[in-house]
């Protein structure tokens, strides 16, 4: 191996867990405004399924991931805020993350505070920065304030952890949901103030028991096509759905009359990327996300190694719901 060679899992051709291999690149200095990164963990994230599967097509052979943390080894010209040395770590276009180095824009790689180990820097980038988003600028018309009930789906998983126990900091009443009931315990122990097994039982019933009859003023669903219909049925009037996932299928195509049936209420698609749209954007929300990490009322739940090689096995039991909280791949 030469100092730049770095094995990275690639995939030639869209499809299954078994299209990814592990292949080595050569990778080279950092242009103007780029930084090279050593991983130390890599987090996995649902988005790289869909990127694998094809449902959301990029050009190929591509190199997976879209977080990690590391040490910058070099830093491209430009670059003020990062230096060789600095332990860093990031949510990011374009996708290669999984790899044990890489070239990558320093636009939205962040100095990683020293109490936060990089497993957990790998784990909460993409995953915190979407549940800081989520809960802070998404707002309902009326306004989003302590005692309001939310409705979050898989709140056991990467995100949904996170957004539990950061909803509850900000005084939300979040109702959860699960696929099992010990997802449902776990999310109760991380700040939800209800659970709801959705496999077994009917959320949005449950969810107007809940408030009384009234519904949520906002639903945060990634689950999509499974959810989309119970999750309209679960809003207050004027209430919104912010729809950010399709973990179970696209949501299908609707007619906006739904929605005047539904309690006049709002559906929003969104996407991180959005919201990261400059640098000082990037580090304003980063920073918020390191204060609750930093300050206890978020604690990060890495409860999935795998090494970079198994990488296979860790999308299959992503994808199969096996997985609470989040996982990252150690190169
Ligand atoms: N738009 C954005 O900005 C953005 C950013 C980050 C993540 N996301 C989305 O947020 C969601 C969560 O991401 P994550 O990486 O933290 O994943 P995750 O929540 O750890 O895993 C996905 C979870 O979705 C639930 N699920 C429901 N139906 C499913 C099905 N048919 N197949 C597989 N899973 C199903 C499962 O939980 P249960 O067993 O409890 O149902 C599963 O554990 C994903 O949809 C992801 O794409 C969106």
């Amino acid at each position: 191996m030469t100092p730049h060679s770095s094995r990275a899992v690639r995939i030639e051709h869209t499809g299954g867990p078994e299209q990814m291999q592990l292949v080595t690149l050569e990778v080279g200095a950092p242009g103007p405004g780029e930084v090279r990164i050593r991983h130390h963990a890599i987090g996995l994230n649902f988005i790289d399924v869909y990127q694998r599967s094809g449902l959301y097509p990029l050009p190929l052979p591509l190199t997976l991931g879209m977080e990690g943390a590391g040490v910058i080894e070099a830093v491209g010209a430009g670059v003020t805020h990062l230096q060789v040395g600095d332990r860093a770590a990031y949510a990011s276009q374009p996708p290669g993350s999984y790899c044990e180095q890489r070239l990558l824009p320093a636009t939205h790689v962040c100095r990683l505070p020293d109490s936060i180990a990089f497993e957990e820097g790998a784990a909460m980038m993409l995953k915190g920065l979407t549940a800081q988003y989520l809960l802070r600028h998404c707002k309902p018309v009326e306004g989003l304030e302590a005692g309001d009930f939310v409705l979050f789906h898989a709140a056991a998983g990467g995100v949904g952890l996170i957004a539990c126990q950061w909803a509850r900091a900000l005084g939300l009443q979040l109702i959860a949901t699960a696929g099992t009931d010990e997802k449902c315990a776990l999310a109760l122990a991380n700040g939800a103030a209800h659970a709801i097994n959705y496999r077994r039982e009917n959320f949005a019933a449950r969810v107007r028991e809940l408030t009384f009859g009234r519904g949520v003023k906002v639903v945060y669903d990634a689950v999509g096509k499974d959810t989309w219909e119970g999750s309209l049925d679960s809003l207050a009037p004027f209430g919104l759905l912010v729809s950010f996932g399709n973990a179970s299928g696209p949501v299908p195509p609707f007619a906006p009359a739904l929605l005047a049936a539904k309690g006049s209420v709002y559906v929003t698609r969104q996407t991180l990327f959005t919201h990261l749209s400059s640098r000082a954007r990037t580090q304003a929300m980063a920073d918020e996300l390191f204060a609750v990490v930093c300050s206890g009322a978020v604690k990060i739940h890495v409860e999935q190694r795998y090494p970079l090689a198994q990488v296979q096995q860790a999308h299959r039991a992503l994808e199969a719901r096996q997985t609470v909280g989040s996982t990252v791949l150690l190169p």
